[in-house]
């Protein structure tokens, strides 16, 4: 019997779909498909598939095609099924002529022509228009968005808004974007706004652009206070618009298993998060230097935060601040300490401190090391009282980071669900809660900008994000 196997994530099942396997299937006596699942396809940068894996193999059974379906979930796996299922032939579409030669020394390998015309991108493009991004912003992080969101299929940049022309034509002229210096020609010319001005400024210009109808995605701290951030998504939500917080960590591939791990019971019940970030800064910048927004923890600690609520939630009974501050009074270093019912948290970031930027959490079974810059999350250990059984896990975490975020936001937009789990409403209300009451510790006197206020702040040289 001449056994055949292929590969595919065959989403959104088309007529290229149904030839490949037919031809397949022709090759030999017995056909095994392949089909990605979800985590395997976001390792190799295929972030916007739509159907989930029970769909995708269902469709492939339809076909009648395939006597067996399995799963492939890593890349090194094709060598050793062929090896399993003793493979006398491996195909796939001559999309990937050439790539798969290496398996020439244990099979035949046939590269079947692939369908003109057709493909699963043209049909997610098609299905779904293509949303046009706005970019609020034209600093560092505005920087590295442009070129993540250009490896997501279904979205496009437009253009970029600074109310100073010489910044908007900078950062237009960069990206080859166009650029905008009036908000209504801004609001006009996209569908989806993507928000990395200053923190102080992103209340203002979330509240424009969703009464624009825009969905919006904003970098964190998306907003200083809870009242803010409540009235946002209440009203984002009237209105069937998608407001999304960005903090990269949370969506990354990496950080997302070890939430899993971490919660599966394999530590046991969690007793104590420790979680650092630090990053030294040149003391004239602005983050050192903005006497109302400015210092260490409304920088990044939103970062540090995001695994204790994650692990605990949001209902902790204490918070308490520390701070070692700079001669100008700004915090260097901060470490927020939270108390649970069930267990304790730090949260600990600095600009001028340096410390050991790693993620710890504790159970009663055994505890979890992340090491800097776990925030990146590529790999962690999972050890136990028995210190030579240690666990080891690593993920991808491809270019910036930003592709994960964007992509899970178009998936919202695109999707019945307007509920994101990767990072709730109710995190970044307590988000916006935590930096407001560490504001208020600090005793800055701190107003948001209202829209009239807007025009004179937006700085092109500010940075946010690391
Ligand atoms: N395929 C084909 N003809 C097409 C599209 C796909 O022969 N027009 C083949 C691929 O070469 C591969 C299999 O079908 O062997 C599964 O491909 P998959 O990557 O799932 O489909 P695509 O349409 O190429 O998906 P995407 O656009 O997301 O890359």
């Amino acid at each position: 019997m001449k056994k055949v196997i292929t590969y595919g994530t065959f989403d959104l099942f088309h007529e290229g779909h149904y030839r490949l396997l037919r031809r397949a299937k022709a090759l030999g006596d017995y056909l095994i498909v392949g089909v990605t699942t979800e985590a395997y396809d976001a390792t190799r940068g295929k972030l916007n598939v739509i159907d989930n894996l029970m769909t995708r193999i269902e469709n492939v059974r339809k076909t009648g095609f395939a006597d067996e379906i399995i799963i492939e979930e890593s890349s090194g796996q094709k060598f050793s099924d062929i090896k399993k299922y003793d493979i006398d032939i491996f195909t796939v579409g001559s999309d990937w002529t050439g790539s798969f030669d290496y398996l020439k020394d244990y099979c035949q390998v046939v590269y079947l022509e692939r369908t003109k015309n057709i493909s699963s991108t043209m049909l997610r493009e098609k299905n779904r228009p293509i949303q046009r991004i706005g970019i609020i912003g034209t600093g560092r992080i505005a920087n590295r968005f442009v070129p993540e969101a250009r490896l997501v299929s279904g979205v496009s940049t437009q253009g970029v808004y600074n109310p100073h022309p010489e910044s908007a034509v900078r950062f237009a002229g960069r990206w080859e974007i166009e650029a905008y210096t009036d908000l209504e020609n801004f609001f006009s010319a996209v569908d989806v706004v993507y928000i990395a001005s200053p923190h102080e400024t992103h209340y203002a210009y979330i509240k424009a652009a969703l009464e624009h109808g825009k969905h919006v995605l904003c970098e964190k701290p998306m907003v200083l206070q809870r009242a803010q951030a409540e009235e946002l998504f209440r009203y984002a939500k009237d209105r069937g618009l998608i407001l999304l917080e960005e903090i990269k960590t949370a969506y990354c591939p990496g950080f997302q298993k070890l939430l899993n791990i971490a919660c599966s019971g394999n530590i046991g019940s969690i007793r104590n998060v420790e979680a650092c970030f630090t990053k030294l800064e040149r003391p004239d910048v602005r983050e050192l230097t903005d006497p109302v927004y400015g210092g260490s923890f409304t920088e990044l600690g939103s970062y540090v935060l995001l695994p204790v609520l994650k692990l605990y939630g949001t209902d902790y009974q204490e918070l308490r601040f520390d701070t070692i501050r700079g001669e100008n009074g700004l915090d260097l270093f901060t470490r927020a300490s939270l108390v649970y019912p069930a267990g304790i948290a730090t949260a600990t970031c600095g600009l001028g401190v340096k410390s050991d930027g790693r993620l710890l959490i504790s159970g009663t079974k055994g505890y979890i090391v992340a090491e800097a810059p776990w925030w990146k999350t590529t790999y962690f250990e999972v050890r136990y009282e028995d210190s030579s059984r240690v666990e080891r896990y690593s993920d991808t975490f491809l270019g910036d980071g930003l592709r994960y975020e964007i992509s899970n936001f178009l998936s919202m937009i695109n999707q019945s669900s307007k509920e994101n789990f990767k990072l709730t409403r109710s995190e970044s209300v307590a988000l916006a809660d935590i930096m407001e009451q560490f504001l208020k510790t600090e005793n800055r006197k701190h107003e948001d900008m209202g829209t009239q206020g807007l025009q004179p702040e937006i700085s092109g040289e500010h940075r946010t994000g690391f």
